[in-house]
């Protein structure tokens, strides 16, 4: 069992600390919710237990389909053990059904299914707003490098693969989703931060209910029931 030393990074959802192996980090999964760059804000309790045990479950998936991260283990409600990864500022979202800002961006109406899955890049900056970029910008400001870019969106729409098939058997709509990447300690490219209804959007198949953050984000409903939901059809 690692020991937690210093925090070395505390962000919105999450705080990171060291520990006594240096290729390797605990991630502490707060109650914290936030939404629109932190400007929304609400601390509910039991949300980062539930996030932790989301993205473990889901992390333990993609690892049984040979697909890299940075878990290593679930420690306790609100830890998992990672292993350090040198961060690529670069967010991989993949979007099967439109929703949030494609919508608002590109004018497609909320709920259409894309032909294919659609695969955008945002550059991971809270002062720019995390806009959107394409491959070019992430050559030119070296974000990552560019073979690495290739396997990250080769990765993504793998997960993509995956989750959809595996939420769709519990009923639930794996609409969009956003992964990070960075290089782990042997070098190679893999999956870091959190996989959680934070970050992918998820619709009942029957309802439409909408169960992750948008509840939060637009006032909908109340989130932990969401998120309570998605973790009672997935274990
Ligand atoms: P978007 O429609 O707002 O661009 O979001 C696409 C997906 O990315 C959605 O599943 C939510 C997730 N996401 C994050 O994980 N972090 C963020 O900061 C934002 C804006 C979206
Ligand atoms: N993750 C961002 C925030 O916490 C934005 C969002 O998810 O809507 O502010």
């Amino acid at each position: 069992m690692p020991e937690k030393r210093d925090i070395l990074y505390e962000g919105k959802a999450k705080i990171v600390y060291l520990t006594d192996d240096p290729d390797k980090l605990i991630l502490h999964f707060k109650d914290t919710a936030t939404a629109f760059d932190g400007v929304k804000r609400a601390e509910l309790k039991g949300k980062g237990a539930l996030n932790n045990t989301i993205s473990s479950l889901i992390f333990e998936i993609l690892h049984k389909k040979g697909i890299k991260t940075h878990f290593i283990e679930k420690l306790s409600n609100n830890e998992m053990l990672v292993w350090r990864a040198e961060r690529f500022p670069v967010e991989v979202v993949v979007r099967n059904i439109a929703a949030g800002s494609v919508v608002k961006r590109l004018g497609f109406k909320e709920g259409e299914v894309f032909r294919k899955p659609l695969v955008e890049l945002f550059y991971k900056n809270d002062e720019l707003h995390d806009p959107l970029v394409c491959e070019e910008h992430v050559e030119l400001m070296n974000l990552a490098p560019i073979e690495f870019l290739h396997q990250m969106k080769e990765t993504a729409l793998k997960v993509n693969d995956v989750l959809r098939e595996f939420f769709s058997q519990q009923g639930i709509k794996l609409v969009d989703f956003k992964l990070e990447f960075g290089r782990l300690p042997d070098g190679s490219v893999g999956i870091v931060d959190e996989i959680s209804p934070d970050s992918m959007r998820l619709w009942d198949a029957k309802t439409g209910e909408k169960l992750d953050k948008d509840r939060f984000r637009f006032d909908l409903g109340d989130l932990l029931e969401g998120y309570r939901k998605i973790l009672k059809r997935i274990s």
